[in-house]
Order: C-alpha cells, then structure tokens, then sequence
C-alpha cells in the first residue's frame, strides 16, 4: 500500500457519526419550531454551529449542543456528512467547526493558565449557542459573560432550562465555571461595553475575550470598533483575544453574507494596541487535533501557500482562508 492510500478521509477516524441523542420534549421542540420561523440567518448560525459541535461529539464533548441545535439544523448537516463520506470527500462536513471549536477551547484554557490563579473573566461575543461555561474545567475560577442579540440569550436560557432544569439528577446540566452571566445586546451598539460593565464585568482584571464566528457578520466599522473596544483594555490589564478572521476570498464568495475581512490580521492587529499576536491556519500543528492527517486536503494545501497567493495554482480557484488568531496586551508591554 503506498503512503497515500494508507491516508484517511478526514472524520474517517470514527467508523460512524451518528445522529446524537438529546433530550426533546414538545416544549424543546415547539421553541425550536419559533426558531426556525422567525430567526434570521445570523440567528440560525448560531444553532448551525451547536449542530456540528453535536455531529462532532466523539472530538468535543457538549452535552448542550444537540438540544441547543434543534432537530433540522442537526438533520441537514447529517445529511451533508453522509454524502460527504459516500463521495469520498476529503473534507467532512462539520470538520471547521470542529477544529475551531478544539482551537478555541485549548487557547482559552493555555489563556487562563497563564493568568497564574486569581479570579479571571472571559467575556464572549456572539456567544450563540455556546455551551463552554457548562463543558470546560479550566474555567471553575473564571466569571463568564454570554453577549449576544436579546431573542437568542432569551431563548438558549429556555431551551437549557426546558432540557436540563428537571430534578433528575442524570438530566441535569451544571455550570462549571464561577458564575455566568448572559447580557442581551448588539454588539454593534455603541451601548454594549456600558452593559457588559452594569452586569459585573471589571475592565482591571485578567480577561480573555472570546471572538469564535463573529467578527465577519459585522460591517468594517463595526469590527474594527469593536476590535479598537477590546484593545483598549490593554494597557489596564492582562488582555487575551481570541478571534476568527477570514481573508477576503472567503467573504467576497456569491451569496456571502459576510462582510469584514482581514488578509493580514497579524498586521492589523499590532497597529490597533495588541502586543503579542499569533496566528495559525486550519491544519497548523496547533489546529490539527488529528483531524487533519490527509496532506492533500484543502486546508493542507492552502497553508503550504504562501498567504500572499489569492488564487490556488491547481485550480485557479480563490484560495478562503481562515485564520485563528490569538492577540494580547498587558500594562508591561503597552508603551504609553
Ligand atoms: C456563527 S454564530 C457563533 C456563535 C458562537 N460564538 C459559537 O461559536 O458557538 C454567530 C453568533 O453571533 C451573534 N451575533 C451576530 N451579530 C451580532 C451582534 N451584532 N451582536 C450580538 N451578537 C451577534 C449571532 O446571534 C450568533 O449567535
């Protein structure tokens, strides 16, 4: 057998991604017939996204995902994964989501490490449908802050409450961090930082700023206040950011409803206030988790490339990118 064949397709290191099980009363299911009739495409993103964290559970363990996903977004990426894998598909679907959810999940935990003790915040934008404050231990002595539009924080309380609430100590979901607090706002407001501070956030301590599936929902001006918000922080405090970007071949694909991009976030980012800034692409040894062994997958290729090249020389095809970034800043580095 040569070295290629020996290759597996991506998510092939399961035998099978099954449909998961989850708790679901008429009440979870009715909440998720609202959702699907009166969310927007933004909205909805969020319960896209807990659907491939569900699909992808034998990588990332969220016993929320599936009931905060609902039975369609999960059925239509099922569906998906099963084509993929008859096709043959190098890439499976779901397998971004996974990788990014496994990136953000060891950089936030490498974060709070480095805080060495004390109390720590990690305030979430966007948070959607994200379940981390239930599901990772290194976040016992971290106070989490969920930000996100007013009908989504309303309405992941009620399906979490409605699944999880009952007395049945085997159904029930606990919050592993300190505390968590969910601010309904729009982050596009000028009035968001105000409320994130009205309900308990403190600018002085250590705090890691999560940015996971975003920053390029939102126009260029409101990322890059939002960035230059963030960035303020700085030089009062151990700021950490976490944040997913994409170039501009990814936003500008036909019937893309994302609009800020950065080619250079490395670039950007150093000249809004961050110090130190790290950036890996989907396959780097750090955003690997043995999901990404097959050297002619896409995500392979595009990072052998240099970043550079806008369109791939096998195909001639735009070459979407996304880049994980990691930007911090202290009151030691910050030169006033
Ligand atoms: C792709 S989802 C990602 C959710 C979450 N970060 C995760 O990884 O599970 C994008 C989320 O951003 C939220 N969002 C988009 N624009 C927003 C805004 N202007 N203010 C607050 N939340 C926003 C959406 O409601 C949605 O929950």
């Amino acid at each position: 057998m040569s070295e290629q064949e020996d290759i597996q397709p991506e998510g092939s290191m399961r035998p099978e991604m099954k449909f998961p099980d989850f708790p679901s009363s008429d009440t979870v299911k009715a909440l998720h017939e609202t959702i699907e009739d009166e969310w927007d495409f933004l909205q909805l993103s969020a319960c896209q996204t807990a659907a491939g964290r569900a699909l992808w559970e034998h990588v990332i363990h969220d016993p929320a995902a599936a009931v905060l996903a609902g039975e369609r977004q999960l059925r239509s990426i099922h569906e998906k994964i099963i084509k993929d894998r008859l096709n043959n598909s190098r890439e499976i679907s779901g397998v971004i989501i996974a990788v990014r959810t496994l990136w953000f999940d060891s950089k936030i935990e490498d974060a709070i490490n480095s805080f060495n003790g004390g109390e720590s915040q990690v305030v979430i934008l966007g948070a959607g449908m994200d379940a981390r404050a239930y599901r990772l231990r290194c976040l016992k002595d971290a106070h989490i802050f969920e930000v996100d539009f007013p009908k989504l924080v309303q309405m992941k309380t009620l399906l979490l409450q409605e699944a999880f609430g009952s007395t049945n100590e085997h159904n029930q979901l606990k919050v592993v961090a300190k505390s968590l607090t969910r601010i309904a706002a729009d982050i596009r407001e000028d009035d968001w930082y105000e409320k994130l501070q009205r309900s308990g956030y403190v600018p002085h301590r250590n705090t890691v700023w999560v940015l996971e599936g975003i920053l390029y929902y939102l126009s260029d001006l409101n990322a890059m206040q939002v960035l230059k918000t963030i960035a303020a922080n700085c030089p009062f405090t151990c700021t950490i950011m976490l944040a997913d970007f994409m170039n501009k071949s990814s936003t500008t694909l036909s019937n893309s409803s994302f609009h800020f991009y950065s080619d250079w976030p490395d670039h950007l980012l150093p000249s809004l206030g961050f110090t130190d800034v790290k950036l890996s692409q989907i396959g780097d040894p750090d955003a690997d988790f043995g999901l990404m062994r097959d050297p002619l997958n896409l995500f392979n290729k595009l990072r052998h490339l240099p970043r550079s090249v806008q369109n791939h020389p096998d195909d001639g095809k735009p070459c979407c990118r996304l880049y994980l970034v990691k930007a911090s800043g202290s009151p030691e580095k910050t030169v006033t």
